[in-house]
């Protein structure tokens, strides 16, 4: 008899929903059309070169080891480069502070498995990382959404979610993906001082901190908890941290960390144990071979170059061809930039004609854990070259007026 397997899923399986915007986006891979849908860094970042040279030395002076299966907890002389690179923004740990992960999109389900009870409530920022959704979703976990604005989550707002006792607050403090918005110092220290009252750690997400266009660096809310707690700058714990070699090197090699007390990561470790035993022992080797020498430091310079531009140019054609009704952000780095339309306009509609002038987008519900705001949407402008940005706004600017003109009237 043929197995039925809609009767065999676990309950978790059904919150594992697929969304019907990924069908649309699949025409984002045809030739012709520009999409702004992806999160990619631009191919011409990547340090083939230096990549090259890197594997080629690792298999010559190490391959035995390189081909090997590794620790979970990772390559000891990689999270040793980390902890280092850390310090430099401020973060003061050992290596016993860091698991190296397999993205920080596992980072996210580790953290999920190893914290979230069925039914547990996580608080958000509205919008928030949909893959964090994604992930924890996996875990039955219900959300709180902090209301946001051109500061980051609205802190004043916060205080009432922790009052119901929600296990961890997760938050994007640099260019949040989606928005592009930073959370200004004024509320990260005002994110610290609620989490702090109510006993509430916070799970800090911090892809983009590196990717700086303007203005000044602002300190990871880890530091600053330290510097609160302890009014020293050494790791107090209540803060988990989570960043990534995905922007700043290359996202295939699928490597990124965690920093969190020791007692967390020994059951983070446990939890990656079941996952995929430890992250490729390859890439980490490789990593290490390119980033040692302070490579990434410079190569980030290049990064930003290059971003920045496309952000500018993505802000200019903004300006030239949008209808005024139409809003946008000023993303200070990273590589996203946030679109809000009239009310009137559903932005999922809005794509299906917008793939008729072969132009693509995220629409902004996905990123909103209780949906609603469908008259957002996430533009990337980091993918694209300068050209295709400008020919590409000039098109998402007729799809839009040519929408709006005939919601208008009908
Ligand atoms: C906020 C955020 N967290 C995590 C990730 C996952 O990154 P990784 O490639 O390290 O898995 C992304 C990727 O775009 C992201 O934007």
């Amino acid at each position: 008899m043929a197995t039925s397997w809609d009767n065999r899923y676990a309950f978790r399986t059904q919150r594992m929903t697929g969304s019907a915007i990924r069908e649309l986006l699949k025409f984002t891979a045809l030739p012709d059309v520009i999409s702004f849908a992806g999160g990619m860094p631009a191919p011409a970042a990547f340090p083939i070169k230096e990549f090259n040279q890197a594997c080629t030395k690792v298999l010559k002076d190490n391959g035995e080891k390189a081909l090997q299966y590794g620790t979970t907890e990772g390559y000891l002389p990689l999270r040793d480069m980390i902890a280092r690179h850390s310090a430099r923004y401020g973060i003061e740990v050992t290596p016993e502070n860091i698991l190296i992960t397999s993205g920080s999109q596992q980072a996210l389900d580790l953290l999920g498995r190893i914290f979230i009870n069925t039914g547990d409530r996580i608080v958000v920022e509205n919008p928030t990382y949909v893959g964090a959704l994604q992930a924890w979703n996996a875990y039955c976990a219900e959300y709180i959404p902090v209301p946001f604005d051109e500061e980051g989550m609205i802190t004043t707002e916060l205080e009432k979610t922790l009052r119901s006792g929600p296990k961890f607050i997760y938050v994007l403090p640099n260019f949040q993906n989606p928005t592009g918005v930073t959370l200004s110092f004024e509320r990260r220290l005002q994110l610290i001082e609620l989490s702090e009252k109510y006993g509430v750690p916070i799970v800090e997400d911090d892809p983009y901190g590196q990717l700086r266009y303007e203005g000044e660096n602002l300190p990871p809310i880890e530091v600053l908890d330290s510097q609160i707690r302890a009014q020293k700058g050494c790791y107090s714990g209540n803060v988990i941290y989570t960043s990534t070699f995905s922007k700043t090197l290359a996202p295939g090699i699928r490597l990124a960390w965690v920093i969190a007390p020791p007692e967390v990561i020994h059951k983070l470790v446990m939890a990656k144990q079941g996952a995929d035993l430890h992250t490729s022992t390859f890439s980490q080797m490789v990593a290490y071979e390119v980033g040692k020498d302070g490579f990434i430091n410079e190569h980030v310079k290049e990064i930003r170059k290059i971003y920045r531009e496309r952000r500018d140019v993505m802000l200019d054609t903004l300006s030239e061809h949008m209808p005024e009704e139409v809003k946008w952000t000023h993303p200070q780095g990273g590589l996203f930039l946030w679109l809000t339309l009239p009310e009137c306009i559903d932005s999922r509609e809005l794509l299906e004609e917008a793939l008729k002038f072969k132009v693509a987008f995220v629409p902004g519900t996905a990123f909103f854990a209780s949906g609603g705001h469908a008259n957002t949407m996430r533009l990337n402008f980091s993918h694209p070259t300068p050209e295709k940005i400008n020919e590409g706004i000039g098109r998402l600017g007729q799809a839009i007026k040519g929408f709006i003109t005939r919601s208008k009237q009908g």
